[in-house]
């Protein structure tokens, strides 16, 4: 019995696998509101967006292919075709439920599996074994990521709401474990969900995702760090009781008028009925207008601050093809180097554009500054 839920998919608990007496009048709606995830379709090009990325990622494979996120109806096809290269099954973590049963299944042995041999055999996206493992019937959240399991699974629902954590197991920065290639998130409670903290835990591993050619430095790169974003330093409705799920899963109602969420993940701005619910703390403000508000100030400054980052790599590079400093002193130079793009990184890749949490964004971009200006004074300019 337990084998054959876990291997549930979106069909099998359609046609009703794996579902006891509980299971509710609620589902079929549920699985219509999941399907939608295929309308969130579009996807602009960072490294047109914003061309100085190509410069600052040169050497990684964001530097050749870096689009924004879509729909979770996507992941699959998205990583199938992306440019960048993908040697190791580890980057089918947070795509498919399939592979996290596979891990589940085979221990982290199955993160270093060969991405083609596998490939084939993983055919939903995001899926309700992703959240809910077998308990698909009446909805309960359960972590089913191990690296999730292992660094918050015991502040679930006492410290981390569940609508939050189950988020966190895929929006969240993460990285390979260098000995067998295991996916692994760099904190272990909110405390240490922070960027500065994580830089820290980085550096006393000695962990580079690459060491970049023309300026040896070795770089970090930064991914979607929305769990720590919400949770962290700075952030407000988390510690109100909202939930991911709250700003961006609406409350619907199926046709026998039981209550259900919708499983369709959008923005709260393109949705009437979380928007009604925004109101209950903002009043009568206009949400779009303050969301967009504060995403163009961190956008400005971004750019501003990404800007000077791109002029300090080259900067570096020249430096280093010089060979007028020593390399104690370039590799101090180099350290600047990496903490200044982390920090960068850290509110770049985030996808609310400052929305879930400006005070953290703009920390981060003025941390990078100045230590941008701080190695560019030892470069002497
Ligand atoms: C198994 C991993 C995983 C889990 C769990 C997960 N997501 Fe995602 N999510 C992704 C990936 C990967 C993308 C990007 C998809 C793409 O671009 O192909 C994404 C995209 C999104 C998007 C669309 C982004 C855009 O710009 O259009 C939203 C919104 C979103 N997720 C919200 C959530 C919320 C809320 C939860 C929890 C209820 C959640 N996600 C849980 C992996 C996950
Ligand atoms: C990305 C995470 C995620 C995925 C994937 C997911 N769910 Fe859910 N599900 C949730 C959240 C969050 C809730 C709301 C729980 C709460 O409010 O406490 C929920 C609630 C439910 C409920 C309870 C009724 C309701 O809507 O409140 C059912 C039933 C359910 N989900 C079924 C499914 C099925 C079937 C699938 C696969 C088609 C699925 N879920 C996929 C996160 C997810
Ligand atoms: C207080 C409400 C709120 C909470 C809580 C919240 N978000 Fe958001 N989120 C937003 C807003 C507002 C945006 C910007 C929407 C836009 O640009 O249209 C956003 C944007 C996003 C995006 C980019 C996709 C898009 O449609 O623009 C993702 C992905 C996302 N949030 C995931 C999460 C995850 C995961 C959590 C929990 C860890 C979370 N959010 C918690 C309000 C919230
Ligand atoms: C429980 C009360 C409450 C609810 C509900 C709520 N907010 Fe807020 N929100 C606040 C408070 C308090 C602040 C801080 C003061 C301010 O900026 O208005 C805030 C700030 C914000 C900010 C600025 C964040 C920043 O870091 O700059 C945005 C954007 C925002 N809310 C969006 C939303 C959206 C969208 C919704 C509905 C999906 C929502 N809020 C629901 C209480 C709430």
């Amino acid at each position: 019995m337990r084998k054959l839920c876990f291997a549930l998919t979106a069909a099998a608990a359609l046609a009703g696998f794996c579902m006891t007496a509980e299971a509710d009048s609620v589902l079929p709606s549920v699985m219509e509101s999941y399907e939608k995830n295929a309308d969130n379709s579009y996807s602009v090009s960072y490294l047109e967006e914003d061309p100085y990325l190509v410069n600052i990622y040169e050497g990684y494979g964001f530097a050749k292919d870096y689009g924004s996120a879509r729909g979770h109806a996507y992941v699959l096809e998205d990583v199938g075709k992306t440019e960048r290269p993908h040697a190791l099954a580890n980057c089918l973590t947070c795509k498919t439920a399939d592979f996290t049963k596979l891990v589940n299944d085979l221990g982290e042995d199955a993160y270093s599996l060969e991405f083609e041999s596998i490939f084939p055999d993983m055919h939903e996206n995001v899926g309700c074994y992703t959240c809910h493992e077998d308990k698909i019937a009446d909805g309960t959240l359960v972590l089913t990521h191990d690296y999730t399991l292992a660094a918050i699974g015991d502040e679930m629902g006492d410290g981390i709401a569940p609508a939050i954590a189950v988020c966190g197991q895929c929006h969240t920065e993460y990285y390979f474990k260098p000995e067998n290639k295991a996916t692994n998130v760099p904190y272990e409670d909110i405390a240490s969900m922070d960027p500065a903290a994580e830089l820290a835990y980085y550096d006393e591993m000695g962990f580079a995702d690459w060491v970049q050619e023309s300026t040896g430095t070795p770089l970090l790169k930064a991914q979607h760090p929305e769990i720590e974003t919400v949770l962290g330093e700075g952030s407000v409705h988390a510690k109100m009781g909202l939930s991911c799920a709250d700003c961006h899963m609406e409350k619907a109602s199926a046709e026998d008028g039981s209550g259900y969420k919708s499983h369709y993940l959008q923005s709260p701005l393109s949705s009437e009925a979380i928007l009604e619910t925004c109101a209950a703390c903002h009043k009568d403000t206009d949400m779009a207008e303050k969301v967009h508000a504060v995403q163009a100030e961190v956008t400005a400054r971004e750019t501003e601050v990404g800007e000077k980052l791109s002029a300090l790599k080259d900067k570096l590079a020249e430096a280093v093809a010089g060979g007028e400093y020593s390399e104690e002193e370039l590799d101090e130079i180099r350290k600047l180097h990496r903490t200044a793009q982390w920090f960068f990184d850290y509110d770049y890749v985030e996808n609310s554009e400052g929305a879930h949490n400006s005070t953290l964004a703009k920390k981060c971009l003025d941390t990078a500054e100045s230590v941008i200006d701080e190695a560019m004074g030892r470069l002497g300019s």
